[in-house]
């Protein structure tokens, strides 16, 4: 099977490389360039395409892959919404995912965010580097003995939990269908996980119901001095009403791994770039305020469960026989 790489990053292609040498029957050629109505051609003659989160899989280039013969389409990551499914349909095309890989390392990922606004890490670096060892403004609080909110309790959620009650903290969470392998943590309403956590961290998807899940209405019910984060997905904040709760000094913290204007950003470097949106300037401009780019997932062991799935999933596919759990059509 042929597989063509679109928008190859250094560590995927050697974490890919190092799997598909177990795999004589699959031959992957990786491109830089993401996949686009221009570069989709690049994929004909090829049984596959692999892209990731931020590719955008639109109905033209779903299109243009079937009028090409590739009847696969890799996403070497768990999310699908970037993928036009109605047109995957039409076209017939097969999508498949990865639907869990590493949960623990989003959940790290996510605590590292929660440790570190509140103890401002962020700024104690800069500091010291600069030969100031003043401790003016570097005030946090003990996680130990406060409560943390988790919103969405499946896999990462539920290892976000364990960690926080290894942390001595009371964990309380609201999900829609409730983990009952989590017995140390209480399920309770939106509304009073909002009035009761020192810490809230959202795991759940991004869907019609989760749109804005954290709007000025939610910041409002909130506790001063709370620590917000998000590792799942950006639009599940309105930036603009978490600007205005920035403002109203309601947050000790906020650490975000997404957020609402990543599309452009995400992997990419722009330091040489002048920013046209503001959104994610403002953002920037407070003290209290961390963002990292997406990489949740970036762990060795992440990667290369990754890679292993997505490698299986193209032999199942070629066998004619799809791992049933992968395929998101
Ligand atoms: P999962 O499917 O195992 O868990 C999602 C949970 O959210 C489920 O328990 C579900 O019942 C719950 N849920 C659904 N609708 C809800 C609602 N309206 N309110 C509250 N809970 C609701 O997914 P998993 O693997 O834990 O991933 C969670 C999210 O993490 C993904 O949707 C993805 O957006 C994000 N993610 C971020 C990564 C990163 O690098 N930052 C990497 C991987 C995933």
């Amino acid at each position: 099977m042929k597989i063509l790489f679109y928008d190859t990053k250094p560590y995927d292609k050697e974490s890919f490389e190092r799997v598909a040498q177990n795999y004589p029957d699959i031959s992957i050629e990786y491109l830089n360039t993401d996949i686009s109505a221009r570069t989709v051609a690049l994929a004909c003659g090829y049984d596959a395409v692999c892209v990731f989160v931020a590719s955008d899989v639109n109905a033209d280039v779903i299109k243009a892959l079937s009028n090409c013969n590739v009847r696969l389409i890799l996403l070497r990551c768990a999310g699908f919404n970037n993928v036009d499914m109605n047109a995957a349909q039409k076209y017939g095309v097969t999508v498949m995912r990865v639907p869990g890989y590493s949960p623990e390392a989003v959940a790290e990922h996510a605590l590292a965010l929660a440790f570190a606004v509140n103890r401002h890490i962020h700024k104690a670096y800069i500091k010291v580097r600069e030969n100031n060892f003043s401790l003016m403004g570097l005030t946090g609080f003990n996680f130990n003995g406060k409560t943390a909110g988790i919103i969405g309790t499946g896999k990462i959620g539920a290892a976000m939990c364990r960690f926080c009650h290894g942390i001595g903290m009371k964990v309380i969470a609201y999900d829609k269908y409730p983990n009952p392998s989590l017995d140390f943590i209480e399920y309770v309403s939106l509304d009073e996980l909002f009035a009761r956590s020192d810490l809230i961290s959202l795991h759940c998807p991004l869907m019609e119901d989760t749109y804005h899940i954290i709007d000025l209405a939610a910041i409002e019910k909130m506790k001063d001095n709370v620590i917000l984060v998000n590792t799942s997905r950006g639009a599940l904040i309105s930036t603009e009403d978490l600007i205005k709760g920035i403002r109203m000094h309601k947050f000790a913290g906020v650490g975000l791994d997404v957020y609402e204007e990543e599309q452009e950003n995400v992997f990419e470097n722009r330091e040489d770039d002048i920013l046209e949106t503001s959104v994610t300037s403002r953002l920037l401009s407070f003290p209290n305020v961390i963002v990292t780019s997406h990489q949740g997932f970036l762990t060795h062991e992440a990667l290369e469960a990754i890679s292993q799935t997505t490698i299986e999933n193209a032999i199942s596919f070629e066998k004619g026989e799809p791992i049933e759990q992968n395929l998101v059509n």
